[in-house]
């Protein structure tokens, strides 16, 4: 899914504030090398950066990274960006924490789980992963609709059953109406927090 067009847009489309999970977060790390992966317009990443992170964030929009690079300046902080696609995002560090909201659905199946796979194995240990994806399990869902999207929505249990050999802090499914674009519409939400032990 190609945000570009939204992205060149002077306001921010996912807003700035980060997601309540992110700053839910700080309870249990507080500090250390954090990857964001599809890190769109920055809105965890700066908060993060702004607690004493130190942030690197990957996506495939320039526009997104642009913005990235705005919003690190208005609130002065750096985060080191890289635009390509996850797929091919060398992780040649380990990190004390990676996040990713609302992005590895746009995966095929095979590669959201091989990258869930990159992303366990390049946390340290005693690290934490965040993961937002959206699942099948809403009203209006229909295999047609993930073709027209061009989405893997997740199985219910899916992401939790990839960190089964991890301290799951959190784990939810929840179905949620989106009325900030288009018709209003559902998402079902899964969200993990984890700890590698
Ligand atoms: C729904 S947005 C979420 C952005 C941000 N994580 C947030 O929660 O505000 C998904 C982001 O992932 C990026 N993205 C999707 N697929 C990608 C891929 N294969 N490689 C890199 N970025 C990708 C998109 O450009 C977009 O910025």
């Amino acid at each position: 899914m190609d945000f570009s067009k939204e992205y060149t847009k002077e306001q921010f489309y996912w807003g700035t504030e980060p997601h309540k999970a992110v700053t839910h977060l700080l309870n249990f790390i507080k500090s250390g090398e954090a990857l964001d992966l599809g890190i769109g317009e920055g809105k965890n990443a700066i908060f993060l950066a702004k607690n004493g992170f130190n942030v690197e964030g990957v996506d495939c929009s320039i526009e997104g990274l642009e913005k990235v690079k705005k919003l690190a300046q208005i609130n002065g902080v750096l985060v080191k960006t890289f635009c390509t696609n996850i797929n091919e995002f060398k992780f040649i560090k380990r990190y004390d924490l990676i996040i990713s909201t609302f992005t590895l659905h746009y995966l095929p199946k095979i590669k959201a789980h091989e990258m869930i796979r990159k992303i366990k194995d390049s946390t340290k240990n005693g690290g934490f992963n965040l993961i937002t994806i959206f699942t099948r399990n809403f009203p209006d869902y229909s295999l047609k609709m993930e073709k027209k999207f061009d989405l893997y929505l997740f199985e219910k249990n899916e992401l939790n059953n990839l960190y089964l050999d991890w301290e799951v802090i959190k784990y939810s499914e929840e179905i949620k109406l989106d009325k900030s674009h288009g018709k209003p519409h559902y998402h079902s939400i899964a969200l993990l927090i984890a700890r590698k032990i």
